[in-house]
């Protein structure tokens, strides 16, 4: 297929790429790649398919990818093979103003290949839901001594609203250096949109539970608290989860531990607390990979997080007894909408010269997340 990259030409269809064989995708793909070579990067999250995964430059946790966008030098557009919060995240950064001053102007599209690729939790919190709890929180707290955190998992107008407040924005792999770095400044944090990671992270640095009550936005006031709570309160968590993680209960640890004695059982921090605590080990995705490649051969694991990172650890380490950590399948759909066909599509539209599904969010949040998003990226 000619690549012409100067001339723009009509966006080409979807639909014709649904029916094409997975090995002709891919070697369309790798045409694409080799054509436009460093000035294309394509992002992967590690939940992605085992052959989009094959196919990215760079794979990674939120705060890798995020890192990696921010600095990406050569390249003249990022395809991110991920969720939405993840490209806008990534269209901030690398977008932001230094970046724009290097290339005198020009923008570097990213691109998301499938726009329905979302993520329930980020979903969970609306900007005017955060807005309305804090101004609710107003009326009963000092506000001044109260500093949000939002997880990344959420929308570009959330970190905004962070930025705007003093706030940070962090990653499952940085949460307890962003609460130290939230509780330097103030005795209290608002934590959203996960319940679990702030409840985890939280616990874990000396936080009771009895001191973070839960924010419900549905709730008719004080998101269903008592003013009394919440002036009693250390982390106000958000009512949010991941529906992924959820899926993974106490009942799954103590099925492994009695099957399979010995047996280390290692989860993402947005499982629940209940299962959090009874774990050996915890962290984001790219510990989780870390840990269980440096594990010596024969050792046994139950993992508890995406189903797709968890088949790929157990193909890549056949040397380790590697099981899923529930009964039940628990993968993240929105993720799995990233596939050859709308990664192919995309990719020849740019090669054509034609950025389809671009993230751009617009300059005032974007000016505001990145402050939040800066902050991110100092702590660790
Ligand atoms: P990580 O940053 O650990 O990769 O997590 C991203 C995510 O969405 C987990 O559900
Ligand atoms: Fe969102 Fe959960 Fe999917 Fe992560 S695994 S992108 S938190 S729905």
């Amino acid at each position: 297929m000619p690549l012409m990259l100067s001339s723009p030409s009509p966006v080409l269809e979807l639909k014709p790429y649904k029916s094409l064989a997975d090995a002709e995708l891919i070697s369309r793909i790798q045409a694409v790649r080799e054509s436009l070579g460093r000035e294309l990067l394509i992002l992967g999250h590690h939940y992605q398919q085992d052959e989009v995964i094959a196919l990215s430059d760079f794979r990674g946790d939120s705060y890798g990818l995020s890192q990696n966008a921010a600095s990406s030098s050569d390249c003249r557009s990022i395809v991110f093979c991920g969720v939405h919060f993840m490209a806008e995240t990534a269209d901030i950064l690398a977008n932001r103003p230094e970046k724009l001053a290097e290339r005198t102007g020009r923008r570097v599209p990213v691109v998301l290949p499938d726009l329905a690729a979302g993520c329930s939790m980020a979903d969970m919190a609306a900007i005017d839901q955060i807005e309305d709890a804090w101004d609710q929180l107003g009326d009963v707290l000092e506000t001044a001594d109260l500093t949000p955190v939002t997880y990344i998992n959420s929308a570009a107008s959330l970190k905004a609203f962070v930025g705007r407040h003093g706030g940070i924005v962090c990653t499952s792999s940085n949460a307890k250096a962003a609460l130290e770095w939230a509780f330097a400044r103030t005795r209290r944090v608002m934590f959203f949109p996960d319940q679990h990671l702030g409840r985890n992270t939280a616990f874990r640095m000396g936080v009771r539970n009895d001191e973070m009550p839960v924010w419900d936005p549905y709730a008719p006031a004080l998101g269903g608290n008592t003013a009394g709570q919440l002036a009693a309160s250390r982390v106000i968590l958000w009512k949010g989860h991941c529906s992924v993680h959820q899926m993974f209960r106490p009942e799954h640890v103590r099925m492994f531990r009695q099957k399979y004695p010995g047996i280390k059982i290692i989860v993402h921090p947005e499982c629940p607390q209940e299962v959090f605590e009874l774990a050996d080990e915890s962290g984001s995705t790219s510990k989780i990979i870390k840990t269980v490649e440096a594990a010596a051969p024969g050792t046994k694991w139950a993992i508890g997080t995406e189903l797709h990172l968890v088949n790929r650890l157990k193909q890549q380490h056949p040397e380790q007894e590697i099981h899923f950590l529930s009964p039940v399948v628990c993968m993240c759909a929105t993720m799995y909408r990233i596939d050859l066909a709308h990664l192919c599509w995309s990719l020849e539209n740019l090669a054509a010269g034609t950025a389809v599904n671009v993230i751009e969010v617009d300059e005032e949040t974007a000016r505001w997340s990145l402050v939040a998003l800066e902050r991110m990226l100092e702590v660790r």
